[in-house]
């Protein structure tokens, strides 16, 4: 009996140690993307981004920004994994405190819209952001090799990023945060988001009850807000760039 009860205490410590294990490490490896080539994820493949106005080992995105571009953070440090060069990887420290992991001096980060391994929704977004090369490099292939499908990725995720924080600011209000609905009507599964020219005309110039709420935004804002409802709330109608917008308001 002794002899059982010694060693089911070894064991619990010996299942504790692992799960105390667990938490510590974090690991950083490669991932490969058809048009982009490897990247920096971190241990579940999950999309690392560098941050183009960070200075070396120097995290400056905090409020508002981490909230959309969570630090990667590590109680000591992290582990490389696969294509990942060990010496380049290192820590800075955060403002509380906390330990952000940094890859070639630069910090790390998530992007809250990525939801599983494979998503890069925030390569480019607002030429800012990055995924991060094995070496340790912003990711920016140039643009004539850059097949024309991934250039209209790249652009309607940015897009939709600037968008959503815009609808945030003017639409939500009265049209609801999750596009319900409330004073206005409800942008779910709406088909009149089909029609891009109804759309810039309504934000613009006022439809009905709706004044317009638009008016003073750049053709660039325009088109990210209106980008984002065509894309979000159960609807799928694509992209509306800034020329479309110049050409129709
Ligand atoms: C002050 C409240 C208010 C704000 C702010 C507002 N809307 Fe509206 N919106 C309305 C109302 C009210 C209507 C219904 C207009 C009518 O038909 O009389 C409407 C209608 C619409 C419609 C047509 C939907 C349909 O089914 O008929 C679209 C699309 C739309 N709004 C998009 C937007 C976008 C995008 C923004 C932000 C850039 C925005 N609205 C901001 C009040 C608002």
């Amino acid at each position: 009996m002794k002899a059982k009860a010694k060693l089911s205490l070894a064991l619990a410590l010996f299942l504790g140690s692992l799960v105390l294990m667990q938490e510590v490490q974090v690991g950083v490896q490669t991932s490969e993307h058809p048009a982009l080539g490897a990247y920096l994820t971190d241990g579940q493949g999950r999309s690392l981004y560098l941050y183009t106005q960070d200075s070396q080992n120097t995290p400056t995105c905090y409020d508002q920004c981490a909230q959309t571009w969570p630090p990667l953070l590590v109680k000591e440090k992290a582990v490389a994994g696969k294509g990942v060069a060990p010496n380049l990887l290192g820590v800075a420290k955060r403002r509380d405190g906390s330990l952000q992991v940094t890859y070639n001096g630069w910090p790390l980060y998530y992007f809250v819209r990525d939801q599983k391994p494979g998503d890069v929704l925030g390569q480019g977004v607002g030429g800012v952001w990055f995924l991060v090369s094995p070496k340790g490099e912003a990711l920016k292939p140039s643009t004539d090799q850059q097949p024309a499908g991934a250039q209209t990725d790249a652009l309607l995720a940015q897009l939709k990023a600037e968008g959503e924080t815009l609808f945030t600011r003017v639409c939500a209000s009265c049209h609801g945060a999750q596009g319900q609905g409330g004073v206005g009507p409800t942008l779910q599964n709406n088909t009149r988001l089909q029609d891009v020219s109804f759309l810039v005309e309504a934000v613009t110039k006022g439809l009905g009850y709706m004044p317009p709420v638009a008016a003073n935004l750049t053709n660039r804002e325009v088109a990210a807000v209106l980008t984002f409802v065509r894309t979000s709330f159960g609807n799928s109608y694509g992209l509306v760039d800034e020329e479309e917008v110049a050409r129709l308001r």
